[in-house]
């Protein structure tokens, strides 16, 4: 790892917060350091989050699924099946949850990874 890390030496620099603090073991917060990587999509979450169910209905109707991209554009299930599962309004909450928790691995594999 720190091999690797000085031959990125550039790349790291230009890594945000986020990406940092994963690398130097520090607690990664989804609000705070996130929103660097992917400020939309934390901004959507926390809508979705605070959408009162007439709003998030007419929002999405049927089209909200269990999927994700990530960052290379590839879509993911969130869940089994979970492009054929539309998300309902009481289930929000585990909706974000899991969009927040597959970003966040993806990220840590990203770092991880040589
Ligand atoms: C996913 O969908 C397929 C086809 O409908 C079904 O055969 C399979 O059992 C489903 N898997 C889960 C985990 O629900």
């Amino acid at each position: 790892m720190g091999a690797a890390l000085r031959g990125k030496e550039f790349l790291v620099l230009a890594l945000p917060g986020f990406v940092w603090k994963q690398l130097t073991g520090e607690e990664v917060s989804w609000t705070k350091d996130f929103v660097a990587v992917d400020s939309v999509l934390v901004k959507f979450l926390e809508a979705v989050e605070r959408m009162d169910r007439e709003t998030f209905e007419s929002e999405f109707g049927n089209e909200l699924t269990y999927t994700t991209v990530l960052s290379d554009q590839r879509t993911v299930e969130l869940i089994p099946n979970g492009s054929r599962i539309v998300v309902r309004y009481e289930d929000r909450e585990e909706f974000v949850r899991l969009v927040r928790t597959a970003r966040l691995e993806e990220s840590t594999e990203q770092v991880i990874a040589p």
